[in-house]
């Protein structure tokens, strides 16, 4: 008989102690292990019995139908990684009320109008919300089925009858399996419930997208346990403060990763944003001092971002480091180079640095941006408003070389920016050949100061 073991089982990274401890050794979360208990068999070897013979395949494509399902969302289909392909399973994450079911029923009701049967499995709300959320999208025609269960069993048994090409499951920590003693939401049934759906859709070639809630308590299972079984893994970026909604492709087999998506949340739903340099940039016309714009690339697209940092005088005790949207270490690094090549010292400075939009930068091609930021601040000079800035700074201080830098010049130049401080060696042998915006190029961060004054503006170009 196989016995039943207690375990403690941590609800964000899935990893499973013998005793309860505070906290997670493998994933550093605070108060995340909850006491599960296992049913384990002793493991055993394959013994004599013979299999069953399994189906071996060409690699070569045979019939040269690989078909996709298409929203006609750009800014979705591109973070899906060209259309949802047929028995995929896609992750949908983000924090409780950032739009996750509002896009989903977008999204199928979209693929739905090309003859295409979608069905929207809600285990959180009721019918008549989600018809009335619906109407309020103008959805209200559309031919999605609807369906609000949460026992795996029986929405498994309902699809085999009733073969569906797209299903939402909204969302995987209410869902459970009767076969299990664990409660919903908790990580083995979160898990055994992803890997029901992902069999099924593998099976039949239904697309599955799962919904899942992040907490930062860790009282619900977090995704972070699927993340491995399933072939892309989108998270909303930002916070529901901002109208802004950021989608990030974080995995993708079908496509590229780190792709964006950028969504305005309207009373109509989540509407696409084509442009998305527009809303990270906030258009002033002499932007205060601070503020700078970095050219980036998020996935395949050039994207402008607006770095604003804050230097003020700290009081007593320790000075205060806030960042949104770049990574703390990261800046504790330039602050180091900072204080190292330019003299000044910030300890006693309170720093304060946000990413205007709500967006992520992970390239440390923002370093020198973020640089200039911090300069501009600490000597109240703004930066010629014109100006994009990119370049990874070295622990000399030395103006690191990055990719596609013509690519961002392009998208600098498109939007209207005149002057663009770059890394004076550049992997871009092209580079030159941006016509319209005045390169000046930076070896080492010591340059940095002498760059804020020899700014061309927008007069003297024409002159
Ligand atoms: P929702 O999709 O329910 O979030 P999640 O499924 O991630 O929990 O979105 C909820 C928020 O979105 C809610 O605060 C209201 C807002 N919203 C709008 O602003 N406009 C709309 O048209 C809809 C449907 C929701
Ligand atoms: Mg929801």
């Amino acid at each position: 008989m196989a016995k039943n073991k207690q375990n403690f089982v941590c609800q964000s990274c899935g990893s499973s102690y013998h005793q309860w401890t505070g906290r997670c050794d493998s994933c550093d979360g605070w108060n995340t292990l909850v006491e599960e208990i296992i049913s384990e068999k002793p493991p055993k070897g394959l013994g004599e019995r013979e299999g069953k013979k399994i189906e071996i395949s060409d690699l070569r494509i045979t019939s040269d139908k690989q078909e996709r399902f298409f929203t006609e969302i750009q800014e979705l289909d591109r973070v899906f990684g060209g259309g949802l392909v047929p028995g995929s399973a896609i992750l949908v994450a983000g924090d409780p009320g950032i739009g996750k079911s509002t896009l989903l029923l977008q999204a199928i009701a979209a693929v739905s109008k090309f003859n295409k049967s979608v069905i929207y499995v809600s285990g959180e709300e009721g019918k008549e919300q989600i018809r009335l959320r619906a109407k309020r999208l103008n959805l209200d025609e559309s031919s999605v089925k609807l369906a609000t269960a949460t026992d795996v069993r029986n929405i498994l048994s309902s699809l085999k009858a009733n073969p569906t090409e797209v299903v939402v499951i909204d969302s995987i920590q209410t869902m459970y399996l009767d076969t299990l003693d664990a409660s919903p939401g908790s990580v083995s049934q979160v898990r055994a419930a992803a890997q029901e759906f992902i069999r099924y859709g593998k099976e039949s070639g239904t697309v599955i997208l799962l919904v899942g809630h992040v907490t930062k308590d860790g009282q619900i299972a977090g995704p972070r346990i699927l993340e491995h079984m399933v072939d892309t893994v989108l998270y909303f970026e930002g916070d529901r403060g901002h109208q802004f909604r950021i989608v990030r492709s974080i995995k993708n087999r079908f496509g590229p990763a780190d792709e964006i998506g950028v969504f305005e949340m309207t009373s109509q739903g989540l509407t696409e944003v084509k442009n998305p340099s527009s809303v990270f940039l906030n258009g002033l016309k002499a932007p205060p001092y601070g503020t700078v714009v970095f050219a980036g690339i998020e996935g395949t697209r050039p994207v402008l971002m607006e770095i604003q940092a804050l230097v003020s005088p700290g009081g007593a005790g320790n000075p205060r480091r806030a960042v949104l949207g770049w990574d703390s270490n990261r800046l504790s690094m330039i602050l180091a180079v900072l204080e190292r090549n330019t003299g000044h010292s910030f300890l006693t400075n309170d720093i304060y640095l946000n990413v205007v939009g709500g967006l992520k930068i992970k390239e440390p091609a923002a370093d020198l941006a973020i640089a200039a930021a911090i300069m501009s601040s600490i000597n109240s000079v703004p930066l010629n408003p014109e100006t994009v800035v990119f370049g990874e700074i070295g622990l000399s201080g030395e103006i690191r070389p990055i990719a596609q830098s013509s690519t961002r010049l392009k998208e600098a130049k498109k939007l209207g920016f005149i002057n663009a401080i770059v890394p004076s060696r550049t992997t871009d042998k092209k580079l030159t050949g941006i016509s319209g915006v005045k390169i000046k190029s930076i070896n080492q961060i010591t340059e940095l100061p002498s760059l804020f004054k020899i700014q061309t503006t927008k007069q003297e170009m024409h002159d």
